[in-house]
C-alpha cells in the first residue's frame, strides 16, 4: 500500500473501526477489519529467539513454537562484535518470518543501573554507545529479513520493583547521555517498525502517555515515523496515550479503551486527525509485513544452532587466566563439576522464554570430544543442600583441574522482579572453597544474566569465564573456549563492582513510594565506580585472550568546530596501532575513552566514544583510524536545549578496557566558547561577560562604592555569584525595566 492508498482505506473506515485498530485484536495479533481485508499481523516476544506461542493466548506463553534460543542481551552486549550481532538478527528475523509472524519484540536496551535489575539478562550494557551500536546491527539484521524489530522499553525501565507504576526521577542532562542515546541511535541508524513504550513513568508521566519522550523526542527530535506500541498493558488513560503519541495498544482486545476514543472524538476532547495518523502509523506496518507474510520461508535449524554456538563462545569473557590455566591441553585430570555443566542455565525467566530446538550441554560436548570426562553434580538445582554431593566432588575433583560449572538458579533473576544481592548461592561457594583446596587447579565457568560478585572468592579460582546465559548452543559453545577451538575474545559490556556498595546508584535503587530518584545522575556503571576512584573486581571492556596485544603508536590529529560542523562530521582523528604479541590468532577489542579535563560543565572521568574488533594473526600488527565526531565530544546543555561543544583540553584514551588504558595524549579542540542566552537570573559574571554596556555599569558601580573587584577576590565573588535582578536590588546600576529591555523583552 502507497501513502495514498492508505489515506484512501482511512477515509473509508468508520470511526469505530479505526478505534478498534488502536488496540490489538487478542494478545499477539493487530485487529483486523475483515469488511475492508485488512489482516492482523502477529507480533511475538523476543528478543533472543522467537516465543510464539502455539495457540495465540496469554495464558499458554511458555508452550511456544520450537526457536534458536541465541545468547541474551548480556552475552551478545559482551561479543563487541557488531558483525555477528548482526547475523543474530538477520536469523532471528528469518524464524520471525518463517513463523509467519510480523514483528519480534525486541531488543531491549535499557541501561544495566544497578546489577539488581532482575531483567539485566535482557539487557546489552552499562554503557549507551556499546549497547546503541550493537542494537543498531541487530534491529538491522532482523529488519533484513521483511519483519519488523522493537525496541523497548522506551524509557528508564532499569529496573523491575514497581514496574508497573514507578516513576523514574531522572535530570534532562543525565536522561539525554546516559538513558536515551542508545535509543536515539536506533532509531536514527536502523528504524525500527516498532517502539514499545516502557511501564513506568518518568518523571511523574507514565511513558504510555508521555508526550514529551513519544513525540516531542522521538518524532520530532530523532525524526521517527514508525510506530509507538504499548508494552502488555501499560496503557493507563488510553485518549491522553494516543494524544501523546501512542498509536498502538497491546494486548488487545480493549473495547472499553477502543470506546473512550470514540467518545473522545465525537465530544470534540481528541482531534479526529490525531487518531487518522496513529491508524495511518498501523497500516503502514500492516503494508510493510505483507510481503513476507505471503512468502514466509523457512529456515535451517542446524546452521542457526551452529550460529547459537558460534555466538555463546563469543560472548564467552575469560575475565581470569592465571598460570595459562586454560585453554585446556587435553582430557587427563580434567575433571568436570556442577549441576550446570548437565543442566545447563541458557536464558531467563519471563517474556522472553524460548522453546528451543535443541540444547547442548558442556558435558555432553566435552565428552564428545574427550571421551567418558569424570562428573559430579556438586550441588542440586532445587536449592536444597545435600553434603554428600560436595563430599563427592571433593573426591573426584583431589590433585586435578576441575572445571567448576557456577551460576544463578533460575529463580534468582526473572522479569518481574529484582535481585536483593549479587551472590552466589551458598553450597555452590562452599563447593568452590572445597575443591579449590585439593584440585590442582580450579576453572570457574559462570552461567548468570545479571552480574555476580566475585571479590569473595576470586582468589579460589585460577581462571574464570564468564558465560552470561549463553542461549541454547552455550555447552558446546563454552567448550569451544575451555578447549582452545575458539580464541576467547569476549569483553565485559558491565562492571564488576568490588561490592554492591560501591554502586553510586545503590544508594537509590530501587526507591519507595512509587519513586525512584536517579540521583547518581549521569554515574552508572565505570562512570560512577571511576569518579569516586573505586577498586573494581572486573572493569568495563576487560576480558582476557590466549594471546596477547601490544598498543602503540597514538596519533591524534583534531579540527577546530565552528558554528557551521554539523553534529555527525569528523572533529578528531584517533590512530593507533595494534599487534598480536602471542602465539595464536586473536581478536582484540580496542576501546576509544574521551575525557574533558577543563570542561566548565561536569563531565565524567572518562566516557566510551568508539570500539573495533581486530583478528590479528601471531606477530601481526594493524594500524587502526577512527574518526570521532562533534556529537561525540558534547554534552547536553540543558539551557541551550541542544549537544554542545566546549573548546579546550580533550584527553583521549586508548586500550583493553576502562582501567587498562595503555595510550594516552591530548588536544586542545579549538571551538567557539558556549555562550548561554542572558536571562534576568543569569549572575552578573555572566552578564559582564557578555555585555560590555552592562559590565562597565558595574564596574562604575563599584569603584564608586571603593570596591576594586581585581583585587578583592572575596566581594568580587559575592557579587559575581549574584543574579543580575538582585543586585539591582542592592545597586541600582540600571532599572529592571532597563534589565528587561537588555533581554529584548
Ligand atoms: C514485557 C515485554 C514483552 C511483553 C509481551 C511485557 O511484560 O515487559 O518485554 O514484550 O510483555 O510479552
Amino acid at each position: 500500500m502507497t501513502p495514498a492508498e492508505i489515506t484512501d482505506l482511512i477515509s473509508q473506515l468508520t470511526l469505530e473501526e479505526k478505534a478498534s485498530l488502536c488496540s490489538g485484536g487478542d494478545s499477539w495479533h493487530l485487529q483486523t477489519v475483515e469488511r475492508l481485508g485488512i489482516p492482523g499481523p502477529m507480533v511475538t516476544d523476543g528478543p533472543h529467539g522467537l516465543r510464539k506461542v502455539a495457540d495465540g493466548s496469554m495464558a499458554g506463553i511458555y508452550d511456544s513454537v520450537p526457536a534458536t534460543c541465541f545468547p541474551t542481551a548480556a552475552g551478545l552486549a559482551s561479543t563487541w562484535d557488531p558483525e555477528l550481532v548482526h547475523d543474530v538478527g538477520a536469523a532471528l528475523g528469518e524464524e520471525t518470518r518463517a513463523e509467519a509472524v510480523s514483528v519480534l519484540l525486541g531488543p531491549g536496551i535499557n541501561m544495566k543501573r544497578s546489577p539488581l535489575c532482575g531483567r539485566n539478562f535482557e539487557y546489552f550494557s552499562e554503557d549507551p554507545v556499546l549497547a546503541g551500536i550493537l542494537a543498531t546491527e541487530l534491529v538491522r539484521g532482523i529488519q533484513s529479513q521483511g519483519v519488523g524489530a522493537s525496541l523497548k522499553h522506551f524509557a528508564a525501565n532499569n529496573q523491575e520493583t514497581d514496574r508497573l507504576r514507578v516513576s523514574a526521577g531522572i535530570d534532562e542532562r543525565t536522561l539525554r547521555e546516559i538513558y536515551l542515546p542508545a535509543f536515539e541511535m536506533v532509531v536514527k541508524h536502523a528504524k525500527p517498525w516498532t517502539v514499545m513504550c516502557s511501564y513506568n513513568a518518568l518523571n511523574g508521566v507514565y511513558c504510555s502517555q508521555n508526550r514529551w519522550l513519544l513525540t516531542q523526542v522521538l518524532r520530532n527530535e530523532w525524526g521517527y515515523d514508525g510506530l509507538v506500541i504499548s508494552d502488555w498493558g501499560a496503557v493507563v488513560d488510553r485518549v491522553e496515550g494516543l494524544r501523546a503519541g501512542l498509536d498502538l495498544e497491546m494486548p488487545g482486545d480493549a473495547p472499553r479503551n477502543d470506546a473512550r476514543i470514540v467518545e473522545a472524538v465525537r465530544n470534540g476532547d481528541l482531534d479526529e486527525e490525531v487518531l487518522d495518523t496513529a491508524v495511518a502509523r498501523i497500516l503502514t506496518l500492516v503494508a510493510q509485513a505483507s510481503a513476507a507474510m505471503a512468502d514466509p520461508g523457512s529456515y535451517d535449524i542446524e546452521a542457526h544452532h551452529q550460529l547459537a554456538r558460534r555466538a555463546a563462545a563469543a560472548s564467552a569473557v575469560l575475565l581470569k587466566n592465571d598460570g595459562d590455566a586454560l585453554p585446556l591441553t587435553g582430557p587427563d585430570d580434567v575433571v568436570v563439576i556442577g549441576e550446570f555443566a548437565r543442566t545447563p542455565r541458557f536464558q531467563g525467566a519471563g517474556s522472553s522464554k524460548v522453546n528451543p530446538t535443541r540444547v547442548d550441554t558442556a558435558l555432553d560436548s566435552l565428552r564428545h570430544i574427550w571421551g567418558d570426562v569424570p562428573f559430579a553434580p556438586g550441588f542440586a538445582l532445587t536449592g536444597e543442600s545435600d553434603p554428600r554431593l560436595a563430599e563427592d566432588a571433593e573426591s573426584l575433583a583431589r590433585g586435578k583441574t576441575a572445571v567448576l560449572f557456577l551460576g544463578l538458579p533460575a529463580v534468582a533473576e526473572s522479569e518481574g522482579y529484582d535481585r536483593t544481592n549479587t551472590d552466589l548461592p551458598a553450597d555452590q561457594l562452599d563447593l568452590l572453597a572445597r575443591v579449590s583446596k585439593i584440585a590442582f587447579r580450579t576453572i570457574v565457568v559462570l552461567s548468570n544474566g545479571s552480574s555476580v560478585g566475585m571479590a569473595e572468592w576470586d582468589d579460589q579460582a585460577d581462571a574464570i569465564v564468564e558465560c552470561w546465559l549463553g542461549g541454547q548452543a552455550s555447552g558446546s559453545g563454552v567448550v569451544d573456549v575451555l578447549t582452545g577451538k575458539v580464541n576467547p575474545s569476549g569483553h565485559l559490556a558491565e562492571t564488576i563492582a568490588v561490592t554492591l556498595s560501591d554502586i553510586p546508584a545503590q544508594l537509590n535503587f530501587p526507591g519507595e513510594f512509587q519513586h525512584v530518584t536517579y540521583g547518581e545522575g549521569r554515574y552508572i556503571g565505570y562512570r560512577g565506580l571511576d569518579v569516586i576512584e573505586r577498586e573494581v573486581a572486573y572493569p568495563f571492556g576487560h576480558g582476557l585472550s590466549y594471546t596477547t596485544f601490544d598498543y602503540s603508536d597514538l596519533d591524534l590529529a583534531v579540527r577546530p568546530v565552528t558554528d557551521e560542523t554539523a553534529q555527525d562530521e569528523s572533529v578528531l582523528t584517533v590512530t593507533f596501532t595494534i599487534s598480536n604479541t602471542g602465539d595464536r590468532t586473536g581478536s582484540a577489542v580496542p576501546q576509544v575513552y574521551l575525557g574533558f579535563p577543563d570542561a566548565t560543565v561536569n563531565r565524567c572521568v572518562r566516557e566510551l566514544k568508539a570500539f573495533r574488533r581486530v583478528e590479528l594473526d601471531p606477530g601481526k600488527s594493524r594500524s587502526i583510524t577512527i574518526d570521532l565526531t562533534r556529537r561525540d565530544l558534547s554534552y547536553w546543555d540543558i539551557l541551550l536545549q541542544s549537544w554542545a561543544v566546549e573548546p579546550g583540553t580533550v584527553r583521549v584514551e586508548v586500550g583493553r578496557s576502562s582501567r587498562d588504558l595503555p595510550l594516552t595524549g591530548v588536544v586542545i579542540l579549538d571551538a567557539p566558547t558556549v555562550h548561554h542566552p542572558l536571562r534576568r537570573d543569569s549572575t552578573v559574571a555572566e552578564w559582564m561577560a557578555a555585555d560590555e554596556e552592562f559590565a562597565a555599569k558595574v564596574r562604575r558601580a563599584t569603584e564608586q562604592t571603593g570596591i576594586d573587584l581585581d583585587s578583592d577576590p572575596t566581594t568580587a565573588a559575592f557579587i559575581l555569584a549574584m543574579p543580575a535582578y538582585k543586585m539591582l536590588q542592592m545597586a541600582p546600576i540600571m532599572t529592571p525595566e532597563e534589565l528587561d529591555e537588555m533581554l529584548g523583552d
